[in-house]
């Protein structure tokens, strides 16, 4: 039986993760860290949660005391990172916060994974640890930075953070360098690009498109829309870090990327044309709409680019992250399965058919942040 902690698992890609883990291994036990900020839904995992091999523990990666508690009471095997501030937007906000829960957080984390798996010493001083135990910190590509119009970042591209999020991740990647140095412990970072999928916040750029259009709201696209993301989809980044954890050397690090780069303003045209397409092709689909726009005609004219609006750039805007994944695909045989142009009619299809998730992630705050982000457009 493997125990997995995984932290962040209420959040888009950890629930993913947590319910790709209950479907692929039957000896499991899944323990799920999370401190339901406003990213962390417990409706998202609620049906994980009815399956006895899963357990839920509300609590901040910050507090030693929550993280010891979990270590003493199940014996971990793999502790999996996912927890995290992690939108852009919302660090140049509040920049403190992403360094706390990214840096102070991880640091916690490995700090008591160290004490619980430690079983002596060796000859030179280090700790010796249980065997098959293993720390997977999810960082991201926006280490490495920006790229211009060329070039893929490998896993020995310097990094180069420049927006708070992305230099509290790499703050945290160095803090778990530094365990594994420094004391030796069997660590694993994977940094991937953009994800896509169900379960995706809404303040994120895919899932925020998909519920303007659905909402008659116009689409805000940061500068000139020319700024590129590599997109995964989110099962395949699960299936990565799962084959990291069981075969990843010890103390590497792998990008995983979808060779799949796009404009957002590419993004945001193909989300708006295969809305459109699916809300003309399924009559079940427009109740997905809100109350007022659902027209008596099979037409969705209105649902076209004219929905586009150009508003002010981000600060700092990264212009282009492209991953070059050659060296998972070539020790542990993963790729990017799903084809974006599959990938993103599941993900609209699932938002189509999820309309009580999005109302129940977007009732509290969401309203607040969207009135300051956006004004009331
Ligand atoms: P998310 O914001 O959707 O979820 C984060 C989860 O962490 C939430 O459930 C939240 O409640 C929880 N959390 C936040 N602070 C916490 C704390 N102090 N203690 C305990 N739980 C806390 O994020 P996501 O998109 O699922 O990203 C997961 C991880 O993957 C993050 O580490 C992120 O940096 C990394 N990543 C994400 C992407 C992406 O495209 N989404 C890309 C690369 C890397
Ligand atoms: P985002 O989903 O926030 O991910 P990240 O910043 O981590 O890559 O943004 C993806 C891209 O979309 C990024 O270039 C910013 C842009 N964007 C918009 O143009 N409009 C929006 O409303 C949002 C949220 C993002």
């Amino acid at each position: 039986m493997t125990t997995y902690l995984v932290t962040g698992g209420a959040g888009f890609i950890g629930a993913n993760f947590v319910k790709y883990l209950l479907k692929k291994h039957r000896e499991i036990r899944v323990v799920i860290l999370d401190d339901l900020t406003y990213a962390g839904n417990l409706g998202t995992i609620q049906t994980d949660l009815d399956d006895p091999r899963a357990v839920f523990y509300k609590g901040n990666i910050v507090d030693p005391r929550i993280v010891a508690t979990i270590f003493e009471k199940y014996p971990v095997d793999y502790l999996v990172n996912f927890a995290a501030e992690s939108h852009v937007d919302r660090s140049i906000e509040n920049p403190q916060l992403f360094l706390q829960t990214n840096i102070l957080g991880t640091q916690n984390l490995l700090e008591i994974a160290k004490k619980s798996w430690t079983t002596g010493k060796d000859d030179k001083g280090y700790p010796t640890y249980r065997k098959g135990v293993k720390y997977l910190q999810v960082s991201t590509d926006e280490v490495y930075g920006s790229l211009g119009e060329t070039g893929f970042f490998t896993e020995t591209t310097p990094l180069d953070p420049r927006s708070p999020y992305s230099a509290s991740k790499t703050g945290a990647d160095l803090i778990v360098v530094a365990y594994s140095e420094t004391y030796k412990l069997p660590v694993n970072i994977t940094r991937c690009s953009n994800n896509y999928g169900p379960y995706h916040f809404p303040e994120k750029l895919i899932p925020l498109i998909i519920k303007n259009i659905l909402e008659g709201k116009t689409l805000p696209v940061y500068g000139d829309g020319s700024n590129v993301r590599d997109w995964l989809y989110v099962e395949d980044h699960c299936k990565a870090i799962d084959r990291v954890l069981q075969d990843g050397r010890t103390g590497e690090i792998y990008n995983v990327g979808g060779h799949n780069e796009k404009t957002n303003l590419e993004i945001v045209q193909l989300i708006l044309s295969t809305i459109r397409n699916l809300l003309e092709e399924n009559k079940s689909y427009r109740s997905a709409l809100k109350p007022g726009l659902l027209q008596s005609s099979d037409h969705f004219d209105w649902i076209s680019n004219d929905l586009i609006t150009f508003v002010k750039d981000r600060l700092g805007h990264d212009q282009r992250y492209a991953i070059d994944p050659a060296k998972i695909t070539r020790e542990l045989g993963w790729y990017p399965e799903t084809k974006f142009e599959d990938g993103i009619v599941k993900t609209i299809r699932w938002y189509l058919e999820n309309q009580h998730w999005v109302k129940e992630v977007t009732s509290g705050d969401y309203q607040n942040y969207y009135q300051q982000m956006y004004g009331n457009r």
